[in-house]
């Protein structure tokens, strides 16, 4: 059965791979990625120098996925930038995507003048969409913002660049949205970030479950699945072609990667999941998508991907 994926001119085994933030931010996890079966692996969103994130307990668990308000902790972008060539020249033809995400928009210049000064042969993933950093809204709500990001990045950023969005709710939004990505050389767009400031509490304690915000946090897992599948689908009926859709929310199980992929996207990542039941999954999914696939007479990702039927 052929898994193979696509992202620009890259070429993936197939095409599962971590959310950004979900097993990635010491090299301990990100050894753990590289050799897991998932096609891919992205690097923590990083800051320009290290971050302690937000004060902790800034992570739980629930019945129908998590809630985080993890604040970007993270190394460092050195870090995840010398990792990622490290990883590129151990692993002839293989390349990582390594995910920014600056405090303003001085940072994430910094951080890509780098990228583009390095030996970083891989994809950036330009995350305008972290729900958690106290005082900093998400970039991708504000369409003008998100313009002028694009536009300052693309003065001189000669790599492949994705980005990572928040889940949208309104068609309006959708489109207003593809018609500035659309005006970007970008190799693709990542849906969805979690869904912001959620809340989820403890009945018996009547009190929070996250420190930060007051208890407000990204929601992650089955939640979110319907939100993010229609935001994969939407994008990817309102992009240009050669902007590809990377999916994410709600990946429990070999059934969501196959909708992932019918919406197409062209690969699909894991968040809520793999933090719970750490790499192993990615067998478990490999396993179950190849058993849809049988089931249903495909041999190929391409004999179905973004074929979604109306009726
Ligand atoms: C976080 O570190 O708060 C999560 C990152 C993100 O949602 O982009």
């Amino acid at each position: 059965m052929n898994l193979t994926s696509r992202i620009a001119t890259y070429e993936f085994e197939n095409p599962l791979m971590n959310a950004s933030g979900v097993w990635c931010d010491d090299a301990e996890k990100l050894n753990e990625m590289v050799q897991s079966p998932s096609g891919s692996f992205v690097t923590k969103s990083a800051t320009p120098n290290f971050r302690e994130g937000n004060p902790s307990p800034r992570y739980f668990e629930v019945p129908l996925g998590t809630i985080n308000s993890m604040g970007l902790p993270n190394l460092g972008f050195d870090f995840y930038l010398d990792y990622s060539i490290r990883f590129q020249n151990e692993n002839p033809g293989q390349v990582n995507f390594l995910s920014i995400a600056g405090m303003t928009l001085e940072e994430n210049l910094e951080m890509l003048h780098k990228i583009n000064d390095s030996e970083f042969k891989g994809i950036t993933e330009l995350n305008l969409s972290c729900p958690n950093v106290p005082g900093k809204p998400q970039v991708g709500y504000d369409f003008e913002r998100t313009k002028e990001v694009l536009t300052k990045t693309f003065e001189f950023f000669k790599k492949p660049i994705g980005v990572k969005l928040p889940p949208y709710f309104d068609i309006a939004h959708f489109d207003e949205m593809a018609s500035i990505l659309n005006q970007f050389p970008l190799q693709y767009v990542n849906c969805i970030n979690s869904v912001g400031n959620g809340l989820y509490i403890d009945i018996d304690k009547e009190e929070v479950v996250l420190k930060p915000k007051d208890g407000f946090g990204g929601i992650g897992g089955a939640y979110v699945k319907p939100t993010a599948l229609a935001n994969v689908r939407a994008f990817y009926t309102r992009l240009n072609k050669s902007i590809s859709v990377i999916g994410c929310g709600g990946v429990e199980n070999g059934r969501d990667v196959f909708e992932h992929l019918l919406c197409g996207a062209q690969m699909v990542q894991v968040g809520s999941q793999l933090a719970k039941e750490g790499t192993g999954i990615f067998e478990r999914l490999l396993k179950e998508l190849k058993e849809v696939m049988n089931e249903k007479g495909y041999e190929s990702i391409e004999d179905f991907r973004g074929k979604l039927k109306s009726i």
